[in-house]
């Protein structure tokens, strides 16, 4: 079959091109170059003439300041459109919505909510999130704009969008919508729902961390039980020497200035180690590393597996009787830095600040610097290593990011605990009181903690998969997938089913 060019192939390249990486987002960059891999292996479909046309990409209006009518100013969202599958006015429209990055065309085309329009005809629209891609507000990210950005504004967004979109594609007042996401966005999703219950009649919510926490320490306890667990390729001992990897690491560090100059080689870092706030970026970093391998497991275009991971910590990767976890460690950052492209890793925290600090829009859209802002304003969920439950180096500590925000945007630490606080009052964490969400979350993935796993009643329900990682559920049905994933897809599917023929019942009844 031949392969079309479609019309936002353009745009999927633009969104390309970094140069080094900024160390504490290294978890941020696999995420993002995962998405990209996939979204240039939709490419490869061999879209036929009729559907180059899918999807339509499109722009709406919205005010930067929805809660001021007297503040005329406005940007331009965007949002994708796939109507391939939309069967009559009346079908249901499935709104994916943006997180903290860019959205690309494949929202709307591959994974769900596109793998579940064929079968009820649904309408599927991808809705970007305000500050990030190309949705960024003129005049850039200074302070004064940046007000504006916050997941209150970006409901605010998804209620305007919701009666906008309606009103364009002319979808029936008896449509139901249904908010889909993955990670914050699928906290968007269930809050969504949540705030909007007539506007949005339900909401799927893959790993959503809805419990905000300014101390996610917890995310490195669950690092730590996934490399046991064996049904991924884990095992106690790839836990033990992934801990020993790391004592290796810091050994070396404080070993003079020789060993440390080889270290720094054999990382493959851009720059010097002397400094500390250097060590510890750099620390934070390899715990990204193996973070990533857990959070990504499994997923197309993620560079680390747990058991390619394990298999390197374990010496499977060489010469057996040289093999030592360090040099596994070793081997995968290499595998990491030669998957996304780059010659070394920066380390250095100044270089990490000056970045943030940047105040025009970053063409590669990756926007670190819109998100930390909403961490330090809103969720916090800073990563740290404490405790004996942590198998890694017990740095960064919190204070080392909380001085960032700080750093980057004068917020002192007692405002970010503070702003923690009002988030999970103003929507209720874990315990938040809005029916018809469906929470999905993968027992390895480090998030599932700040999520929901147990239903809350009979319209609150809950789905926990086994051995599945980071919103795996909204992937692409692939051979690959376990058991427990097709049970799991399966499940949301008959979930849908439910709310949607409940609805339609009662509407029967009601006479509407
Ligand atoms: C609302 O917008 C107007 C016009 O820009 C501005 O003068 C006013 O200060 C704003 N009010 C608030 C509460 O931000
Ligand atoms: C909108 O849909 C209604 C049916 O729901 C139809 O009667 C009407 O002609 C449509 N309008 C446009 C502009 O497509
Ligand atoms: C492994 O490394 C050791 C030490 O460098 C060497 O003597 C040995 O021949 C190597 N074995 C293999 C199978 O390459």
């Amino acid at each position: 079959m031949a392969i079309w060019p479609a019309p936002w192939l353009g745009l999927v390249l633009l969104v390309s091109l970094w140069g080094s990486s900024a160390p504490a987002s290294l978890l941020r960059r696999l995420g993002e170059h995962m998405q990209r891999f996939q979204e240039s292996s939709t490419l490869g479909l061999g879209l036929s003439p009729d559907t180059v046309a899918i999807p339509k990409q499109g722009w709406l209006e919205q005010p930067l300041d929805p809660f001021n009518a007297s503040d005329r100013r406005s940007f331009l969202q965007r949002y994708w459109a796939n109507d391939q599958h939309w069967a009559s006015q009346d079908g249901p429209v499935f709104l994916h919505l943006g997180g903290e990055g860019s959205l690309g065309p494949g929202s709307v085309m591959r994974g769900h909510p596109a793998a579940l329009a064929p079968a009820w005809g649904a309408l599927v629209i991808g809705l970007e999130h305000r500050f990030y891609g190309l949705s960024v507000p003129a005049r850039g990210l200074d302070m004064a704009q940046l007000r504006f950005l916050s997941s209150r504004h970006a409901l605010a967004d998804v209620v305007s969008a919701r009666l906008a979109l309606a009103r364009l594609f002319n979808v029936s007042f008896s449509s139901y919508w249904i908010c889909f996401g993955g990670s914050y966005a699928g906290s968007l999703a269930a809050w969504a729902r949540l705030k909007y219950p007539h506007l949005i009649f339900a909401s799927v919510a893959s790993s959503a961390p809805v419990q905000a926490v300014l101390d996610f320490s917890e995310y490195n306890q669950v690092v730590s039980r996934s490399l046991m667990s064996v049904a991924i390729g884990g095992s106690a001992e790839c836990r033990e020497a992934a801990s020993a990897a790391f004592a290796e690491v810091e050994r070396r560090l404080r070993a003079g200035r020789a060993t440390q100059a080889a270290l720094r080689a054999d990382l493959v870092a851009c720059g010097s180690l002397n400094r500390a706030e250097d060590q510890a970026e750099m620390l934070g970093a390899l715990q990204a590393l193996v973070g990533g391998a857990v959070q990504y497991d499994g997923q197309t275009g993620a560079p680390l597996s747990v058991r390619h991971l394990c298999g390197l910590l374990l010496g499977g990767g060489g010469n057996c009787s040289r093999s030592t976890p360090y040099r596994g460690l070793r081997r995968a950052v290499q595998v990491v830095i030669h998957s996304l492209g780059q010659k070394c890793l920066s380390f250095s925290r100044a270089e990490t600040v000056a970045q943030l600090r940047v105040t025009e829009p970053q063409e590669s859209g990756m926007g670190d610097r819109q998100w930390l802002y909403q961490t330090c304003t809103e969720f916090g969920f800073y990563v740290t290593c404490e405790g004996p439950r942590c198998p890694f180096s017990q740095l960064p500590a919190l204070p080392s990011h909380l001085e960032l925000c700080e750093q980057v945007f004068g917020l002192s630490a007692s405002s970010i605990a503070q702003a923690v606080a009002q988030t999970n009052s103003y929507y209720g964490g874990q315990t938040l009181g809005a029916t018809q969400v469906l929470f999905v979350n993968g027992d390895i993935d480090p998030w599932h903690v700040l999520s929901v796993t147990q239903a809350l009643g009979p319209l609150k329900s809950a789905l926990l998969i086994p051995g599945a990682s980071h919103c795996l559920d909204m992937a692409p049905e692939s051979p690959a997938d376990s058991p427990s994933l097709r049970q799991g897809r399966q499940n949301i599917f008959q979930q849908l089913q439910t709310w949607l023929r409940l609805a339609k019942d009662s509407q029967v009844r009601g006479g509407i």
